[in-house]
């Protein structure tokens, strides 16, 4: 086991590189099932949500050659077998092997996800998007059944902006017969950047980025090489980190856009951002003002940047409402950030979060990955020492989240602790 310590009160200066976008290279990696020829992947963030997508795809017989942080993928040897149930449990978007499973196989068989204890995350609007477009689905509560054999375009609305189902149908769809129409369709930059991977294979792609997509199918896709998109809610923590601190980071490679509800927020909170061509500029004067927030579908507020504003919110002058809309359970960070002084009250969907100056270092607890990361900030601000454990949770989401902080200057180690919670020798970084 591996914890965080940090010392808190050191400001953050200088510049950063944005990894690349993890929500963004797992559905690209499911999707290169699909062809059956070799892709070429750059900019890989190295996490261990990333790791074990590439065990679930070596399950069916792809084989994988890593080269630094690009991936070589040889989908040629792909056997149909029934998905393995560890691995699927390891990660939500294990779900998004589904469409191009039954796509390339005509059936598959899927234990039901798992990933962050965050809300019930059913898989209603994939099932019932599968069927429509000609799948038979049995859904036998721990796993799911799915065979088809022949996909036929269709239209489908969603009820909701999912952003797994609209990847698992725009995959599924790819090579169905006929054309395929997706309404009320996720638009986040994730699902433009697998439209761009589904196009450079051949398929043709229209749309994503709106709420309507429409997917022509094709008979067959190709190799292709593709270079991953930053990661919006590495950067957004970043962003905050810089803020919390008072500090001024450089984020390099940022498209201001896909972070702009972020941005909004910053700056209504007092803190200059600055666009330009290099990245995003992130400079903190003064203690922030209190900012509400309500989480919504991109590009609305993103709810996986919730728990890190509400790190920053607890340091504010003033209250703060943030209203949770995507995941029922989302505030359990609350409880590990009232140890360290914070005055939240969590009302149904809303925290009411009266700001403090005085946060005081704890020994806290990540609950799940961005919770980890938002215990993180509050560590960053607080006085003394804070320690976070569980960092595992962390290192699903974040390239090695402690070394992009002390390269700006935060006071933050990684150490091993056994399970009675005493140290053990000081873990080596693979990846740094
Ligand atoms: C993706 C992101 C995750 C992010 C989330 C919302 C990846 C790998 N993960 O997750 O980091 O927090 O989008 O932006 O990209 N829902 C249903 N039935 C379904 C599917 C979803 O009720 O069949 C509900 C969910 O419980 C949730 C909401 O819809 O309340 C949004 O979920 P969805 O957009 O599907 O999130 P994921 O794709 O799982």
């Amino acid at each position: 086991m591996e914890r965080f310590i940090i010392t808190g009160g050191h400001p953050l200066l200088g510049e950063a590189e944005v990894s690349g976008a993890k929500n963004a290279i797992l559905p690209i990696l499911a999707a290169s099932l699909l062809c059956e020829e070799e892709c070429f992947f750059e900019k890989i963030p190295l996490l261990e949500d990333v790791f074990v997508m590439c065990d679930v795809l070596r399950h069916y017989g792809v084989k994988i050659r890593w080269q630094g942080s690009s991936l070589h993928i040889d989908p040629r040897q792909l056997e149909n077998k029934d998905a393995p149930e560890f691995l699927m449990k390891k990660l939500r978007a294990s779900n998004l092997i589904l469409g191009p499973l039954l796509s390339r196989f005509s059936s598959a068989c899927l234990p039901y996800p798992g990933g962050c204890a965050i809300g019930s995350r059913p898989m209603n609007y994939h099932m019932s998007a599968l069927t429509q477009l000609g799948a038979e689905i049995c859904d036998f509560g721990s796993c799911i059944r799915a065979k088809a054999s022949c996909l036929h375009g269709t239209e489908i609305c969603l009820d909701f902006p999912s952003v797994g189902a609209t990847e698992n149908i725009m995959t599924a769809s790819v090579k169905a017969c006929g054309d395929t129409v997706i309404r009320n369709a996720a638009r986040e930059p994730e699902v433009v950047d697998l439209a761009d991977f589904l196009n450079k294979m051949g398929a043709r792609v229209t749309g994503a980025g709106s709420d309507t997509i429409r997917v022509q199918g094709v008979n067959r896709l190709k190799g292709a090489e593709h270079k991953v998109i930053p990661d919006r809610i590495e950067a957004g923590t970043l962003m905050i980190a810089a803020a919390i601190t008072g500090g001024d980071v450089l984020l390099k490679g940022l498209d201001p856009q896909s972070s702009s509800a972020v941005i909004a927020k910053l700056r209504s909170s007092g803190v200059i951002v600055k666009e330009d061509s290099a990245g995003v500029r992130v400079i903190a004067k003064k203690r922030p003002r209190a900012t509400d927030i309500r989480t919504m579908p991109y590009p609305g507020f993103p709810t996986d940047m919730q728990p890190q504003f509400m790190a920053y919110a607890v340091t504010a002058c003033g209250t703060s409402v943030i209203a949770e809309n995507i995941f029922e359970n989302r505030f359990k960070h609350a409880d590990e950030m009232r140890r360290m002084g914070a005055d939240i009250k969590i009302i149904g969907e809303a925290a009411v979060v009266r700001g403090k100056e005085n946060i005081t270092g704890a020994q806290v607890e990540a609950t799940d990955l961005r919770a980890g990361a938002a215990l993180v900030l509050m560590g960053l601000y607080a006085r003394g020492e804070t320690t976070v454990d569980n960092v595992f949770y962390i290192d699903r989401g974040y390239q090695r989240l402690e070394n992009s902080l002390a390269a700006l200057g935060a006071d933050i180690v990684r150490r091993s602790y056994d399970a009675s919670g005493w140290p053990r020798q000081a873990a080596q970084s693979p990846c740094s």
